[in-house]
């Protein structure tokens, strides 16, 4: 491994993003969108805040205080809190919702999203004291805003709150408002007269919401408006009244992070504990309907569950509200043809509605399209029940999405092409946040030890010195070793956040044996492994523990670089000679090949070591290495018989992730680092193209690749350096 960090790949697209956000700030808040959206929405607030929090805190909270500055007297957070300096642009604005005290706001509310955006604020903060005093004087508003939902919009106590207007639902024209709106009776008579705006900025009326939609949502401001916003009047008259499980969902989840708030300020929130509990038993229990293996929104006005099928059924995952069974069902349907396998090639992550649907339409609003947000919501659900692949899958589709098609409203859910406004604020924030999240290049949290900070070791390290040891004759050592790790991995592997708990590990009595049987290298002769294969498996896995032993016995806390010459010096004594990483993957592995960036071979002429080296190098030892860092390779343990596949397998996971990214729209593709520093392992010039070409899965892609390989433009991305714990 080589000191070498770089800074390209996504950033010209993180710049863009930021640059689309700066268009859509006032001073004050940011627009959605340039021209269609130009006030202040309440859940698009949530999202953007999220993204700002990764590289400008102060926007990230006065976002959120510019939003509760128009919190209602009873709580509730406006939809639309309105720029007095935009009106005139937009249907329907202050003079038609008529609210009480003449606020410039709706007179509906929207998910509450931000009670998550607060959290995720104070754990980005660089300046925790400035964040935590924002916590303190968010947390009452946030509590009075959860306040109002179960004091209002759950007069029968049942643990869900009602929305009573679709545009509550943040998806406006979702089918599963069909039926609750057909069964609205217009009098067209009594209709006041309004005209749409939205049709004015150029996009076209087949994306948007039908005229027989919009007058129903007039019908429903109107009736607001005649009621004077008084709840009680409403719940007894209002003909659309649903349960709604992405509502619920975020507000559980919301709760979820209310409770985490209110422990880091010191206050009690014994009440949210207990909405936590209310809300998700009701949403396990009253919204699954065991009959079509979903989550169902329930229709107060009729009392029944509604039959449809959008991707916010699976949105309790983000609530972490489903049994593990109800997630294992959801996860299946997931991942068949209604919801777009992503094997299925042209998939770009999960649609919001049903493929199979007779009125899917792959264009339409919220009636098919991709989404950012919502899968932005299901790829945090996946990960939180401990669907790694799938999470990790679909953070690559996310992150592609916006990179290949522009930082769009809503997206094609066959082509990809985007649609809506272009520059969507939330599109771009929670872009930022995905790319982020995956370079965990936070300037915050990032580990980059600054000159000076981090350790050298004064004289190499042998970490299997230890006097008892588990003797072993057979050549199965390595594997065992390997076992051993793995099963460590195993029981302190914390599910919820994809990492391992190296400090627990460390005490563990599992960890102990493990020191005994590493201890036992010492009396191991290399020469009794013959075969290619053998010695394959036994140094990559040979590699990959002492990488763990040593992470341990460092106590490394977010990055191996803490010790700067982590790879040289830390060693195992096998037989009568010793190994540094640098020299098991350098020397042995890459057949003594020059390390990147480096003059000499690893081992010298005369060095007796160079007799265990392999003859030829394999590149695919690349993705099977693991250097404890987040871009290397997951890991896993090898065998000399089924090495050759065990490699294969993992050339392919690794080509197939996120460290490879094929552009068509722009002639680029962008590749993981360890392609630049070995690009001489992979054959000359663009012969690592026709490598990675041999291993890329989907059709298209590889198609595109096979025809542009001598012209497409190579781009390579960060790399990941912090602790794979
Ligand atoms: C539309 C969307 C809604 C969003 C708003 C502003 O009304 O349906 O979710 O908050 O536009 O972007």
């Amino acid at each position: 491994m080589i000191d070498l960090f770089s800074t390209k790949g996504f950033k010209s697209y993180i710049k863009q993003a930021q640059k689309n956000l700066d268009q859509n700030w006032t001073g004050r808040y940011t627009k959605p969108a340039p021209s269609l959206y130009p006030h202040q929405w309440n859940w698009d607030s949530g999202f953007i805040a999220i993204g700002y929090a990764h590289y400008n805190e102060a926007r990230a909270m006065q976002e959120i205080r510019s939003l509760f500055d128009n919190q209602w007297p009873n709580g509730m957070i406006p939809q639309i809190s309105f720029n007095p300096k935009s009106l005139g642009n937009y249907f329907p604005e202050p003079d038609f919702w008529q609210v009480p005290g003449n606020k410039l706001t709706s007179g509906i509310t929207m998910p509450p999203l931000h009670a998550i955006a607060c959290l995720h604020i104070y754990r980005h903060a660089g300046d925790k004291k400035r964040a935590l005093e924002f916590l303190k004087e968010l947390f009452p508003k946030l509590l009075a805003s959860h306040k109002y939902f179960y004091l209002h919009r759950d007069p029968k106590k049942t643990g869900l709150v009602y929305i009573r207007h679709p545009w509550e639902s943040g998806l406006d024209n979702s089918p599963n408002w069909d039926k609750p709106l057909r069964n609205i009776e217009i009098d067209k008579s009594k209709l006041p007269s309004y005209k749409r705006k939205d049709l004015k900025h150029g996009i076209p009326a087949e994306q948007r919401p039908s005229n027989a939609d919009y007058d129903r949502y007039v019908y429903l401001v109107d009736l607001f408006r005649r009621l004077d916003y008084n709840e009680e009047k409403i719940f007894a008259q209002c003909p659309f009244l649903i349960q709604d499980v992405l509502f619920n969902s975020i507000l559980c989840r919301a709760n979820r992070d209310l409770v985490e708030i209110g422990r880091i300020i010191g206050q009690d929130v014994e009440e949210v504990r207990e909405w936590v509990e209310q809300t998700s038993q009701a949403i396990s229990k009253l919204m699954w309907s065991s009959k079509r293996r979903q989550f169902d929104p329930i229709d107060l006005v009729t009392g029944q569950h509604l039959a449809t099928a959008t991707a916010s059924s699976f949105m309790p995952l983000f609530a972490v509200a489903a049994t593990t069974d109800q997630a294992e069902l959801l996860y299946e349907r997931l991942n068949s043809v209604s919801f777009c396998a992503l094997h299925q090639g042209n998939c770009f992550t999960i649609p919001n509605y049903d493929m199979t649907r007779e009125e899917f339409d792959p264009k339409n609003y919220w009636r098919g399209p991709v989404w950012i947000n919502i899968n932005w919501m299901l790829y945090h659900g996946l990960k939180s029940y401990g669907y790694k692949e799938k999470s990790d899958a679909m953070r690559k589709d996310l992150i592609q999405l916006p990179v290949r098609f522009g930082f769009h409203e809503y997206f094609d859910s066959v082509n990809g092409k985007g649609y809506g406004s272009s520059g969507f604020s939330w599109t771009c924030a929670l872009f930022i946040d995905l790319v982020f999240e995956y370079y965990d290049q936070d300037k915050h949290s990032l580990y980059w030890p600054r000159r000076g900070e981090s350790r050298r070791l004064k004289k190499p390290l042998i970490l299997n010195q230890a006097p008892e040891f588990t003797p072993v004759t057979s050549n199965g050592l390595a594997g065992r070793l390997m076992a051993a790790i793995e099963d460590l991995k195993e029981t302190f592997y914390d599910i919820n956040r994809g990492r391992v708990d190296y400090r627990a590990m460390k005490n563990s009595s599992e960890y102990h044996q493990y020191k005994k049987l590493a201890a036992g290298l010492q009396h191991f002769d290399l020469v009794s492994l013959i075969t290619k294969e053998e010695k394959l498996a036994f140094w990559i896995n040979l590699y990959n523990t002492l990488v763990v032993h040593a992470i341990m016995e460092l106590n490394l806390s977010a990055s191996v670089r803490e010790v700067s010459n982590f790879f040289t010096q830390v060693r195992y004594q096998i037989g009568e000679h010793t190994f540094s990483m640098d020299e098991i993957e350098h020397g042995i592995l890459r057949s003594n090949a020059r390390p990147p960036y480096r003059i000499f071979s690893v081992f010298k002429k005369t060095d007796p070591r160079r007799e265990f080296a392999l003859n030829r190098l394999d590149a695919r030892i690349h993705f099977a290495l693991v250097c404890g860092s987040r871009s290397c390779a997951p890991i896993r343990s090898y065998t000399s018989d089924n090495i050759d596949e065990q490699l294969e397998t993992a050339t392919q996971n690794f080509i197939n992730s996120s460290e490879v990214v094929v552009i068509p729209e722009q002639n680029k593709i962008l590749l993981s680092e360890i392609f630049n520093w070995y690009s001489g392992d992979f054959g000359k010039g663009r012969d690592v193209l026709e490598f990675v070409l041999s291993y890329l899965k989907s059709y298209d892609l590889s198609q595109y690749l096979n025809d542009h390989l001598n012209t497409i433009e190579v781009e390579y991305l960060f790399y990941d350096w912090n602790l794979n714990h």
